[in-house]
């Protein structure tokens, strides 16, 4: 059998019996925009983070687009972002017209590093935006003391990391904003495409909500100019069923981490990715450092072991941010070039592991 990457098929289906139930009541009152599931899931999703208010989205570049707009951000202003991230990261400053200033990320962790922000701010900075990359957060406390210092706000870009912690809190709500991704690789994924905004701040949630249904204040009547991004309410009723077993999810893929680096460990040529001091990670992605990467990567293709690389090319270099003067960033640069994603989730098999392993040393020794 073939090596589920995500293990999503498995995990389908331990659902669909529930799910089919939960469909057939939608089939019911028939009110797949914004029905009753949307405001049941938001409740549930604000709970379940710690937030005051939940925003349900169209999807989680959505989520990062609207946080942008409720908070002004535009024209002549800059927002901090870590160099290695997926595209919609950085692609939603420009979308406003702002400007993306990137910074480099951490070895350790591949999260943006704290230490560099300060150097990067000036009067146009109004956000950081901080990426919890592959299941684990940056140092929030950190950067919150920065943007506290100078005034401007911090997003948590935390479409890898629902349901992680750093210092206690839970990833989503550790800034003024947080915005997660539903697509359906993620440790909480829909059947579509789909996203959240979680805020503490009640200014900010209004504005969010308006925003996501054209700006709307009451029906036909506008105030701001907004979106149509909300989320289906077929795509919250998986949600809610699969918010049922993220807890033991969550606890599956910690013990399959550890089992999967003791069988990794002993390979010379890879570094394994630790968690850090104060978090803990869901491991939404199992990224290792690998010598020889690209020839790794073809080679486990061919044994049919499914890998990807997240990213093979840093935000910098992308033609869209080609008129932004770039700035030194040597440690995503080499990431770029060295790092791997293998297959990993709440499913994995010891057997899988193991062979992943097997297959790694044998690629080593050749
Ligand atoms: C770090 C990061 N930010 C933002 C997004 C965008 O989320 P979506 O695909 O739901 O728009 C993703 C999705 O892959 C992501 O990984």
């Amino acid at each position: 059998m073939k090596i589920d990457f995500f293990g999503i098929a498995k995990q389908n289906q331990l659902i669909k019996k529930n799910l089919k139930k939960k469909f057939d009541k939608l089939f019911k009152h028939n009110q797949y925009i914004l029905g009753p599931e949307i405001q049941a899931l938001e409740k549930k999703l604000a709970k379940f983070t710690g937030s005051k208010y939940c925003i349900t989205t169209s999807s989680g570049t959505d989520a990062l687009l609207l946080s942008l707009i409720s908070l002004g951000i535009t024209v002549g202003d800059e927002v901090i972002v870590p160099n290695l991230s997926y595209i919609a990261s950085a692609e939603v400053i420009k979308r406003v017209g702002a400007k993306p200033i990137f910074i480099d990320v951490k070895r350790t962790d591949f999260n943006i590093n704290e230490e560099l922000i300060k150097k990067k701010i000036s009067k146009k900075t109004k956000a950081i935006i901080a990426v919890s990359l592959f299941g684990q957060t940056p140092d929030f406390r950190k950067i919150n003391l920065i943007a506290k210092k100078y005034k401007i706000y911090v997003i948590e870009d935390a479409a890898q990391s629902f349901a992680a912690k750093n210092h206690g809190k839970m990833s989503c709500n550790l800034s003024d904003i947080g915005c997660t991704s539903f697509f359906p690789t993620k440790v909480l994924g829909c059947y579509g495409d789909g996203g959240a905004i979680f805020t503490n701040k009640k200014k900010i949630y209004e504005k969010c909500k308006k925003l996501r249904v054209h700006g709307q204040s009451k029906k036909y009547v506008y105030d701001l100019e907004g979106l149509n991004a909300k989320l289906d309410t077929i795509q919250a009723i998986v949600l809610l069923e699969k918010l049922k077993i993220l807890n033991k999810e969550i606890k599956l893929r910690g013990k399959n981490f550890i089992k999967y680096k003791k069988f990794l460990k002993n390979i010379k040529h890879i570094e394994l990715p630790e968690v850090q001091k104060n978090n803990s990670s869901v491991f939404s992605i199992f990224t290792i450092i690998a010598k020889k990467r690209d020839m790794l990567f073809n080679f486990l293709k061919k044994k049919n072991i499914p890998v990807a690389i997240y990213y093979p090319r840093t935000l910098n270099k992308q033609k869209i941010f080609s008129k932004i003067k770039k700035n030194e960033c040597p440690v995503s640069e080499e990431l770029s070039k060295k790092i791997i994603s293998l297959p990993f989730s709440a499913y994995i098999t010891e057997k899988e592991m193991k062979k992943i392993a097997n297959e790694i040393t044998n690629f080593y020794s050749s």
